[in-house]
């Protein structure tokens, strides 16, 4: 890979983070940086690269110079006809709180953070120990099976779609929904993909605003009744279509985000079988290697800003405009903050400064509950499979886009004694 200097910002034509071989491997392409250039620009997705842990953190905390509203809008330049059926739709550019700056931010953030207490998280423990062993006494030990299937995919979505209070018989669609919102603002669709992910877009708004008009007259004891109990006390301070917009963050970031944390997680404590046999026999380690994971493998790798103003950054001097690539999975990587960073160690002292989650006013608000539900599934799974093994020749796939990243199947087995 070369990097060539162009109007004081070097330039990295073949970084393009949704070509098969940085899907595959995003960290070798980061060993193959020169380590000079910690911002580049990629003519790929039109984007300034950002690697530094420091650089990264800087921007999360700087929301004056570093706008969120890029954080969600298609990586690629949408055709009329897919635009069209968004905004018909409902469907705004900036389409929830994490793409929004202050004071729109506050509004929806303050609500959301009222309603979903530490009290409210720590409540779904039984719930989510209950789902896991449910999931888990179906699996057959003696045969190979895929651990995605059987546990990291169902669980998550049946933690948050029951903790939002939305009938069992939608989840199967609002999974496929938010799959198509990976796609379309994170993926490189082609024009009839982005018409057709268009569509599924619409009628997931349409469906959580139906959705929040029906709870509005049938509460019960779950999230979206406590942010229409908010909606109450003052109903311009928090409309019907604002609660639509909660949920729609909700029902997509406490998903996805978990699946591929717990997959990622089993993934490299397999990947040294040593490490695994570690933590079975010692569960006191399993909240660092959580933490863990979230450095050296984030389920959410990038994130995205764009610059409200002329600003220097990483010594590189960046238009008002510029959409920035923040790479947190290589800020994990960063020597400076964490030593030897290739290596995978639960005990490691500091993985808890991972930029993981964010950082600043958007810092994420379901960090305990993805990291709770991560830690009781590994918790399960050492102690039902405490020599569980990777199954050989099963290469791993992973879903084409730039923000979610986490093992498609992982096919695991227990090993005999
Ligand atoms: C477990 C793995 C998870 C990871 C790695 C993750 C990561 C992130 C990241 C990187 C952000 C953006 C931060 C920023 O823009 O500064 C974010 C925001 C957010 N996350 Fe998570 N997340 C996870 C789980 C969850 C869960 C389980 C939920 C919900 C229950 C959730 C809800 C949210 C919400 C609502 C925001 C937007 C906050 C705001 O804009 O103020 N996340 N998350």
């Amino acid at each position: 890979m070369t990097i060539r200097d162009q109007s004081a910002c070097p330039v990295d034509a073949g970084f393009d983070p949704l070509s098969p071989a940085f899907l595959a491997d995003p960290f070798a392409v980061l060993a193959s940086l020169p380590r000079e250039a910690p911002v580049f620009y990629a003519p790929s997705i039109d984007s300034y690269v950002v690697t530094r842990y420091a650089d990264i953190e800087t921007i999360f905390l700087d929301h004056e110079t570093y706008s969120a509203a890029q954080a969600q809008l298609p990586l690629v330049q949408l055709v009329p006809e897919a635009a069209q059926i968004l905004l018909a739709g409902g469907h705004q550019p900036q389409p929830s709180m994490v793409s929004l700056d202050p004071p729109a931010h506050t509004r929806l953030r303050s609500p959301t953070a009222r309603a979903f207490t530490p009290r409210r998280v720590a409540q779904m423990e039984p719930r989510i120990r209950a789902t896991v062993d449910q999931l888990l006494d179906a699996v057959i030990p003696s045969a190979p099976f895929d651990l995605v299937s059987a546990l990291t995919f169902p669980l998550p979505a049946t933690i948050i779609f029951g903790f939002v209070g939305i009938p069992e018989r939608d989840w199967a669609q609002l999974k496929a929904w938010c799959g198509h919102r990976a796609s379309l603002a994170w993926g490189r669709p082609s024009a009839g993909e982005q018409v057709h992910h268009a569509q599924n877009m619409a009628s997931y708004r349409g469906y959580l605003r139906a959705f929040v008009a029906t709870k509005a007259t049938a509460r019960e004891d779950d999230f979206a009744s406590a942010l229409l109990a908010i909606h109450d006390e003052d109903p311009d301070a928090l409309t019907h279509e604002e609660i639509a917009s909660i949920l729609f963050s909700l029902s997509f970031a406490g998903h996805e985000t978990t699946n591929y944390l717990i997959g990622n997680g089993v993934r490299r404590l397999l990947e040294d079988p040593a490490r695994w046999d570690a933590v079975a026999a010692d569960p006191g380690l399993i909240p660092g290697a959580v933490h863990e994971t979230l450095r050296y493998d984030p389920s959410v790798p990038v994130w995205r800003r764009v610059t409200k103003r002329p600003v220097t950054l990483g010594g590189v001097d960046l238009p008002a405009g510029a959409k920035l690539f923040l790479w947190l999975a290589a800020s994990g990587r960063d020597a400076s903050v964490f030593p030897e960073p290739e290596t995978f160690d639960p005990r490691r002292a500091n993985a808890t400064k991972t930029l993981a989650f964010g950082r600043g006013i958007h810092y994420c608000l379901g960090a305990a509950l993805g990291r709770l539900e991560a830690e009781i599934a590994l918790e399960a799974l050492t102690r039902r499979f405490p020599r569980l093994r990777l199954v050989d020749g099963r290469p791993l796939s992973f879903h084409p886009n730039i923000s979610f990243r986490g093992p498609q199947a992982l096919w695991v087995q227990a090993a005999p004694d």
